[in-house]
């Protein structure tokens, strides 16, 4: 009968100086490979986990320039959009809307009032004939100081946060809950 070599050693032995350095050749290859799967995986891991791990949602919640002083404080309310870079996830928005306000002066000072009903969220106009602010959607009234008069919507105009400098008016512009008679956070 004819035996057949295996390839560890040329007289068919599996253990020797053969089989050894086999054993560390293949135990380097997979430690290499386990070096560079890591190497390449560990940055995409945390790549992929930043949202998990941070809050990447900004523009809404800081002060946003909505303009000279000169541009605000007649007898009408002024409607300011407001812009600012938007973080979301992995993605990167500039100069994206993230609100309006009404802005107008109340015994010499600004007040900013959100354009977003309370009631459900639609857009708030101004009615120069009535001197009212009002929502068509559901037919919500509101007095210049923003207090609700008439229709559905639970409480009066959501103030906004208003910062007035020399040189610029800033509005802090924030989303509230709809739906709830007091000014909540959303
Ligand atoms: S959303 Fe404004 S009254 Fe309903």
């Amino acid at each position: 009968m004819v035996s057949i070599p295996s390839d560890d050693d040329p007289d068919g032995n599996t253990a020797g100086p053969h089989s050894s350095r086999r054993t560390l050749l293949m135990a380097s290859a997979g430690a290499l490979g386990v070096g560079v799967a890591a190497s390449v995986l560990g940055p995409v891991a945390v790549f992929l986990g930043h949202p998990l791990r941070h809050d990447t949602t900004e523009g809404e919640g800081d002060f946003i320039a909505a303009g000279p002083p000169s541009m605000f404080g007649g007898d009408k309310p002024v409607k300011v959009d407001l812009y600012a870079d938007r973080v979301d996830a992995w993605n990167r928005v500039l100069n994206v809307k993230v609100g309006s306000a009404w802005v107008l002066s109340q015994g010499g000072q600004l007040v900013a009032l959100s354009t977003v009903c309370p009631h459900l969220g639609c857009g708030i106009d101004y009615d120069a004939a009535a001197s009212k602010f009002y929502c068509a959607c559901h037919k919500s009234w509101f007095s210049m100081d923003g207090a609700v008069e008439s229709g559905p919507s639970p409480r009066g105009m959501d103030a906004l946060e208003v910062k007035a400098e020399e040189q610029l008016v800033s509005i802090r512009f924030q989303r509230f809950k709809m739906g709830t008679k007091t000014q909540e956070p959303a």
